[in-house]
């Protein structure tokens, strides 16, 4: 007599599919694929999935695809609106408290800005208003950390990045890299950022718009910091203030990165940051 054979079932459907994964595949991607498939079908069990939702999700998908290009991503994108960046980004840079936190890289960085002396201007279009940059590289313990490669990017004063706007504004507006000395000091001119919408033309801004989410993330410089032994901390600082910080499109705020934004004298604006480096491994 043959063996009953175990058919797909709804009552055993994450099994029936797990079932069929070979007894040799790598542990890592039985895991992870295994976890997948008991969520997936979970969640259809759940909502009692319909043929004209799961239709309607295939074409989004679809769309999303379509959207991609060498300088767009909409699928990071669907991942930022949907909070997956950021708690894949908390699970992978668990820092001791005290320590600068990450947040999302953004789809906005361009490898390769200019390197500037500190008190350098990285703002090139001549828009918006001026505010110097400054604070300190240092460790856990307060000691400065030299030769920190300090990375930085943010919008024109209309709410764009460089990127977006070939043409329009100069290669490299608002952005540049600055090294620091044996002080850990930095610091850098450029412009208050400014509030701005992610890219909301495509499927996800769609999607955003039926949920009743606004695009809006509330203005920030971003700053990827790197040193020899050092984790490399990717985050931004927010401008104190913004009416979007506690509804940011893509969840990117913490209450650890909201910097002071306070009138200046030889700038319009001064804002102040330290960043505190975990040493790599840790
Ligand atoms: C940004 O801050 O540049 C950004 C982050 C996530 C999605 C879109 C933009
Ligand atoms: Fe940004």
């Amino acid at each position: 007599m043959a063996e009953p054979i175990d058919y797909f079932t709804e009552e055993q459907s994450e099994a029936a599919v797990n079932g069929r994964m070979g007894a040799a595949v790598e542990p890592r991607l039985a895991e992870v694929m295994g976890s997948l498939v008991r969520h997936l079908h979970a969640f259809a069990k759940d909502v009692g999935l319909t043929q004209a939702e799961w239709a309607a999700a295939v074409a989004f998908l679809t769309a999303t695809g379509q959207k991609c290009d060498g300088n767009r991503q909409e699928f990071i994108l669907l991942s930022d609106v949907l909070g997956l960046s950021m708690l894949v980004d908390a699970i992978n840079h668990r820092r001791p408290s005290g320590a600068t936190e990450n947040t999302v890289l953004g789809p906005f960085h361009v490898a390769g800005a200019p390197h500037y002396p500190m008190g350098s201007m990285i703002s090139l279009d001549g828009k918006g208003e001026s505010c110097l940059f400054s604070g300190r590289v240092v460790d856990t313990e307060g000691q400065p950390v030299a030769n920190a490669v300090i990375d930085v990017w943010c919008d024109n004063a209309d709410g764009y990045y460089d990127v977006q706007q070939p043409g329009v504004q100069p290669q490299w507006n608002n952005r540049g890299i600055f090294v620091t000395g044996p002080d850990g000091a930095y610091s850098f001119r450029g412009i208050r950022p400014v509030a701005y919408p992610i890219p909301d033309d495509g499927p996800v801004g769609q999607m955003l718009a039926a949920l009743g989410r606004h695009p809006n993330r509330p203005a920030h410089m971003h700053f990827l910091v790197s040193a020899p032994g050092y984790e490399t901390i990717v985050t931004h600082t927010f401008v104190a203030g913004d009416q979007w910080l506690a509804s940011d499109a893509v969840f990117g705020v913490k209450a650890s990165l909201i910097a002071s934004m306070e009138p200046g004298t030889d700038t319009a604006w001064r804002s102040q940051f330290d960043f505190v480096m975990t040493p790599a491994g840790d």
